[in-house]
């Protein structure tokens, strides 16, 4: 089985960006957790970072077994099984990302290190938890964990 976990914009800068929000773990770090949690769970996995959305768009095409566009990094180039996105500040607006994981019928499960439903009234909706298996937040960077083995869970029981 392979999975991919696909991190939006700013992402990188975890880790030093707005600790008391997003706690002080790293990209990296997470990164590395969630190798540890794939290797346990006997599945691949890919992870990357996106600052521009057509780059994720692009990724989450071939990731769903559409020809990659030269730009997809190698790791990313071939179809996965399920997708976990932090999509940052595109969760909330970005109709583009939900269309593309529909186009391509790729399951997902949506985490985000904070409670976006205790934030900022325009953080509170998701574009793209309708179409999620499930969803994940809140529990800062853990939250990769508890979605990598809900998601592989849900993929080996055949739901939807
Ligand atoms: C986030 C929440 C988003 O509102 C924000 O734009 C992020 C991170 C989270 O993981 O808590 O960049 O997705």
């Amino acid at each position: 089985m392979r999975i991919a976990i696909l991190n939006g914009p700013n992402l990188n800068l975890l880790g030093t960006r707005e600790p008391e929000i997003y706690g002080s773990t790293t990209l990296a770090e997470i990164e590395a957790r969630a190798r540890e949690v794939a290797t346990e769970l006997g599945v691949q996995l890919a992870f990357a970072q996106f600052n521009h959305e057509g780059d994720l768009i692009e990724a989450i095409q071939a990731l769903g077994g559409r020809a990659a566009a030269a730009g997809v990094a190698p790791d990313l180039r071939e179809k996965a099984d399920g997708a976990l996105i932090n999509a940052a500040a595109w969760t909330h607006t970005n109709m583009a990302l939900a269309d593309a994981f529909s186009a391509v019928k790729l399951p997902y499960v949506e985490v985000h290190l904070s409670n976006i439903f205790a934030r900022e009234p325009e953080r509170r909706h998701s574009v793209l938890a309708a179409g999620a298996r499930g969803f994940v937040c809140g529990f800062g960077a853990h939250g990769y964990e508890m979605a990598l083995r809900g998601l592989v869970h849900s993929l080996r029981a055949g739901k939807r």
